[in-house]
């Protein structure tokens, strides 16, 4: 587990000191320029310029398929920070236990067997040349995870305390040093309960479904518009209602509806409340 924190750590200490430069040049040009047109600084350009802008956690909640990836992807590139897609930690579990034939049932019976298996899961999310990609134990299950089979599974799967236990630890490690875009179900209720800015994604199911059926179609993967929209209600349903941390709208959130949004308005929406937010703290 230590080896796939330090993976994320290390790329982080590298883009720190590149963040530090940056800073270095841009307040050097910055002076220029306003000795050239003079101008005095102002203290909130002093400030920017220092890079006196707080880093923050982000939490990005929501229902299945609400672009709640696409969001915190874009955001985090945005903003330099890392970005941590907790779905594909539940997704590689959930492989790994159809693969090993793990009884994921909720059922006390089960619990050793769980308990057991998960201590065999080291998850890591390492840079390829498609991106970012999920790894577990070592393979690259990025393509898998996000298969159909997968889908089915993950929510009972998650709903099982002691995996939660497992990642959240692992979520919560991640995040520590701030400057992370996290998404999830349960990342400003119990991951980061103290994240300074929480957005919560919605949409019109049926938008959603038609989303999802056209990212699968791209994928090659021939589903019908009712199974998609069965598959997102039965996950949305039991992630809704399962007794360990179900899915809910903090109270300190922001709702953003992205069902007439496009993508780019979403992120301008979350770039702003960001920059609202860091400059509070
Ligand atoms: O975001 P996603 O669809 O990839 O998530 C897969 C499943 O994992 C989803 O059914 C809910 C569950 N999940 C969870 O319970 N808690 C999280 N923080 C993230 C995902």
């Amino acid at each position: 587990m230590l080896e796939s924190l330090l993976q994320d750590i290390r790329p982080r200490q590298t883009k720190r000191r590149r963040g530090k430069a940056i800073l270095l040049i841009r307040f050097i040009l910055q002076v220029k320029l306003n000795n050239l047109l003079q101008i005095p600084l102002s203290p909130s350009t002093l400030f920017y310029l220092c890079g006196i802008v707080k880093k923050i956690i982000i939490a990005v909640d929501g229902f299945s398929s609400c672009g709640k990836s696409t969001l915190a992807r874009a955001l985090a590139a945005k903003l330099g920070y890392l970005y941590i897609d907790t779905g594909a930690m539940y997704r590689a579990v959930a492989l790994y236990f159809l693969r090993n034939d793990v009884p994921y049932k909720v059922d006390e019976r089960n619990d050793k067997a769980v308990a057991e298996a998960i201590a065999h899961v080291k998850i890591e999310f390492r840079d390829t040349p498609n991106g970012k990609a999920t790894f577990l134990n070592g393979e690259n299950v990025e393509e898998e995870i996000r298969q159909m089979f997968v889908a089915n599974y993950v929510s009972k799967v998650s709903s099982i305390s002691a995996v939660r236990r497992f990642l959240v630890k692992q979520q919560q490690v991640l995040g520590a040093d701030k400057g992370v875009v996290m998404d999830g179900r349960d990342i400003g209720t119990v991951v980061f309960p103290e994240a300074e800015l929480k957005l919560f994604m919605t949409a019109d199911p049926k938008i959603r479904a038609e989303r999802r059926l056209l990212e699968l179609k791209n994928k090659g993967m021939e589903m019908t518009f009712e199974e998609v929209i069965e598959n997102l209600s039965e996950r949305d349903r039991i992630d809704s209602t399962r007794a360990d941390s179900p899915l809910r709208q903090a109270e300190d959130a922001i709702v953003i509806d992205n069902s007439h949004i496009s993508p780019e308005e979403q992120l301008e929406l979350a770039y702003s409340y960001t920059l609202q937010k860091q400059a509070s703290v």
